[in-house]
């Protein structure tokens, strides 16, 4: 099964199993790591937004345009940034590591 690592926000890294078909989101969420995904993975938040390690940033798919639309709100947004509902663990990303941001801004109002 691939793994990929989280890296928290006070820098400890987390390497969980990462199930294909699973994204990032649901998989943090498995791990109980810190990522919050507010609306459960349909766009409508910028709570599971993470930062990809600049080496594995190209082997995603492109962003969509939502999802490009919801980015432009999450906070401390990178050039490497992605939500995390939207990368869906295939063979290729066996190894993807990912950094929590500091803090997020939840967009439900919450
Ligand atoms: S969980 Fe809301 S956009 Fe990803």
């Amino acid at each position: 099964m691939p793994r990929m690592t989280f890296i928290e926000p006070n820098g400890t890294r987390r390497e969980v199993d990462a199930p294909l078909g699973l994204s990032v989101l649901e998989i943090a969420h498995r791990n109980k790591i810190d990522l919050e995904g507010a609306c459960e993975g349909s766009l409508a938040c910028s709570t599971c937004h993470v930062i990809v390690d600049a080496a594995w940033y190209g082997k995603l798919n492109e962003a969509k345009e939502d999802e490009e639309d919801m980015l432009d709100l999450a906070f401390g947004l990178t050039r490497t940034s992605r939500l995390g509902c939207q990368i869906v663990i295939t063979e290729e990303l066996d190894g993807l590591t990912v950094r929590l941001p500091a803090a997020t801004r939840n967009m439900m109002g919450r």
